[in-house]
């Protein structure tokens, strides 16, 4: 087994953890099926019975709501041969699961109710005592604002510790609501990327490429905003989505990048969605009524763009968008594309994350359809035999890092994004081995 060493540099990593089988299952078992890898939004399953069904590492699981009105994530396989017991992405099970093999039946939190005809297991260890008569249960499960995380390991550092420094992202969602919750919208853009997971992290707070990657999209859309402007009239916001990709280097290198040293990371920038109109003065009102001015001020001036919560979730908090991974092999890529509605806000209000999750974030839109072109020819790029290392430089040297191991980037463009999530790999990888 490879040293992890050998494979990572203060500032560059081979490509193999980009493309090895042997190096990827390892991934797996030190670090997805360890961690708090997230299941989905309490909203998804409002009524005892719904389940959602979702992947954990290489662990098919569902995540139920009970009986008891808690939420249980199970593994979905049936105890008695293998089965799995919902076959459907999601929907309601009722009171039980009935598998539809030989219809055993368990309660809500996997617990054994009923095997058919039990006196055939007379004399052996099937009965109803024996755990393994119930449906297994993930290790621990724990929710944040509403947000529903479960670890395969029963040992490991608690949901709050995890998340860290990252857990602003729920923090600012759901302070955005005058009511502090947010609702899921169940729709969800399911992309497999044909591109290790690493690409999209890395990608996410890369202030280097949406310059040059977006470059058309933002430039388009730029002149479509002065030529209304130019009319004398005000530009739908959503063109400001777009038209900021083409901002200049400059700029861009004039934002500042937060990496924590689990890997989380927030590229900090005020996304400006307060426009003049009757519609966000509305809005405004009702934060200002549920926390009073200085407060409600303080939620909508959060200086954020974005936060990771390493390795698989981008956030863009102040939209209410979230991205979350599944890797499948070290080529592939499953990602789940998620919206939330703020409760208590207009229409109006909520239309602006829908703009962002279908212009910028959909798979069918100009800026993703450029970042998924880019991750699969660098995966082709990585698999090929043209270098072995891949370069993390910029700006080497030149971040601020604080006592506690906080990065602070000094040019927004710098690549200690990389670095800080490929020193958060490493340890993940030594810790488990
Ligand atoms: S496999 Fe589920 S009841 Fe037999
Ligand atoms: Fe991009």
């Amino acid at each position: 087994m490879q040293p992890i060493s050998e494979l990572i540099r203060p500032d560059s990593v081979h490509k193999k953890i980009y493309t090895d089988q042997e190096i990827f299952d390892r991934e797996i078992e030190n670090i997805w099926e360890k961690i708090w890898v997230y299941c989905g939004h309490e909203s998804q399953v409002k009524n005892q019975g719904d389940f959602y069904t979702l992947q954990i590492g290489r662990q098919p699981m569902v995540m139920v709501r009970g009986a008891d009105d808690n939420i249980h994530v199970l593994y979905n396989r049936c105890p008695h041969r293998g089965v799995q017991l919902c076959g459907a992405r999601s929907g309601n099970t009722g009171s039980t699961f009935v598998c539809s093999y030989h219809a055993w039946t368990f309660h809500l939190d996997g617990q054994i109710k009923k095997i058919p005809m039990v006196e055939g297991y007379a004399g052996t260890k099937m009965n109803y005592e024996n755990p393994n008569c119930s449906v297994k249960t993930a290790a621990r499960v724990d929710s944040y604002r509403g947000f529903v995380f479960a670890s395969l390991s029963p040992d490991g550092e608690s949901l709050e510790e995890f998340l860290g420094e990252s857990k602003i992202a729920f923090d600012d969602m759901c302070d955005r609501s005058p009511e502090g919750e947010v609702e899921v919208v169940p729709v969800c853009h399911r992309v497999i990327q044909h591109s290790n997971w690493k690409f999209f992290m890395e990608n996410q707070l890369d202030a280097l490429h949406p310059s040059v990657t977006h470059q058309s999209t933002g430039v388009a859309a730029s002149r479509v905003e002065r030529s209304i402007q130019e009319k004398g009239e005000t530009p739908p916001l959503y063109y400001h989505y777009l038209s900021t990709f083409a901002s200049t280097f400059d700029q861009w290198d004039a934002v500042q990048t937060i990496n924590f040293p689990k890997g989380h990371g927030i590229l900090a920038g005020f996304m400006g969605l307060r426009p003049d109109d009757s519609d966000t003065q509305e809005y405004v009102a009702s934060m200002y009524k549920a926390y009073g001015e200085k407060l409600a001020e303080e939620y909508l001036q959060r200086n954020i763009h974005h936060v990771l919560v390493y390795p698989y979730l981008s956030v863009q908090s102040p939209l209410q968008q979230m991205r979350v991974l599944r890797p499948i092999a070290p080529n592939k890529t499953l990602s789940e594309i998620w919206h939330f509605r703020l409760k208590g806000v207009s229409p109006a209000i909520y239309r602006r994350s829908l703009w962002y999750y279908n212009l910028v974030n959909s798979p069918s839109t100009m800026i993703n359809a450029d970042d998924l072109e880019n991750w699969t020819k660098g995966q082709w790029g990585l698999e090929s035999d043209g270098h072995d290392w891949v370069s993390f430089h910029r700006d080497f040297g030149r971040d601020t890092v604080t006592d506690d191991g906080t990065t602070y980037s000094n040019n927004g463009m710098s690549e200690a994004v990389m670095r800080s999530q490929s020193a958060a790999w490493a340890t993940y990888m030594e810790n488990g081995e």
